[in-house]
């Protein structure tokens, strides 16, 4: 039997994946502040109530488990002692404690953490999965953290931590930058059960994407994973084109983010 710990599984991913992700053979351990009234605990499921700023609380969530998907966090811009509290120390506590337990650690990382970096800059395979941090945002930035923190506990202990650059997972593509960055709940489910099963990968950095017939980023570092997306936003293309916001940043890599005031999702007037 294998033991799968989610953290934030109340969030928009979390309850798009809970029922992808559940099959025999394995239990789903759901860790996040609150649980939906919907989400009841069965043999397969159980359900942790808590903070994973709390070592204690993780540590707990993470007895028995092979593998945490590390979804908890804050999402979007926000103030830098919440990023720094929840998406730097939050996760240097699965990470920690992962290292204790062996379990092998996805990490929900972000596109924003390359926001910065100019799409036309890109090689003919789009945006490589390793690139370099140019974060766009306090919360880009965090996503870097988390992945500069995994690789050190990789190399020093030996966990197996896969970061995972996510585009856009939503239930469908909401924009035109999404018709690139869409990672569909399907594919989304197939990535986690690829970095599941791939034999011991250590430390890799990979796209969560789907193949997007307009997308910006290699799926190359997926596909050396096992992981083969079957997804593509092409055929929500006319709906969304349709009504497209004519000032949508389309240049660089982190879309609307890049224009944020730092600790804030505001954006200054335009000139
Ligand atoms: N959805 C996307 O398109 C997307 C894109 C890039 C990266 N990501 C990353 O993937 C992860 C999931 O994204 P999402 O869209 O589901 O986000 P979300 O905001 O919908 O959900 C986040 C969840 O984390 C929980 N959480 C927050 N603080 C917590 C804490 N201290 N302890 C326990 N749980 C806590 C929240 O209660 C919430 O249920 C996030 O880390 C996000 O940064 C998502």
């Amino acid at each position: 039997m294998q033991r799968l710990l989610v953290t934030g599984s109340s969030g928009g991913m979390g309850r798009l994946l809970r029922e992808r992700l559940a099959r025999p053979g394995r239990v789903l351990r759901l860790l996040d502040l609150a649980h939906p009234d919907d989400v009841v605990a069965s043999p397969d499921l159980e359900l942790r109530t808590g903070s994973v700023t709390d070592p204690a609380v993780v540590a707990r969530a993470l007895d028995g488990a092979d593998a945490v998907l590390h979804l908890a966090g804050i999402s979007v811009e926000g103030p830098w002692p919440d990023v720094l509290d929840v998406n730097v120390h939050g996760t240097w506590c699965v990470l920690d404690a992962a290292s204790r337990t062996g379990a092998r650690v996805l990490l929900a990382s972000s596109n924003h953490a390359v926001g910065m970096l100019a799409r036309a800059d890109a090689g003919p395979q789009g945006v490589p999965a390793d690139a370099p941090p140019r974060p766009d945002t306090y919360y880009g930035w965090s996503k870097t953290a988390g992945e500069s923190l995994g690789r050190m506990y990789a190399d020093r202990t030996g966990l197996d931590v896969v970061a995972l650059r996510i585009g856009s997972c939503f239930a469908v593509p909401t924009n035109v930058r999404a018709l690139s960055t869409w990672l569909s709940p399907d594919d989304a489910a197939r990535l986690v059960e690829a970095c599941l099963a791939a034999p011991s990968p250590g430390f890799r950095t990979v796209w969560g994407i789907s193949r997007n017939t307009r997308r910006w980023f290699s799926l190359a570092e997926g596909e050396a994973l096992g992981y083969h997306p079957l997804d593509d936003a092409e055929r929500f293309a006319a709906d969304v084109l349709a009504r497209a916001e004519p000032d949508e940043v389309l240049d660089l890599v982190g879309g609307g983010f890049t224009e944020y005031v730092l600790g804030t999702t505001s954006r200054p007037p335009r000139p």
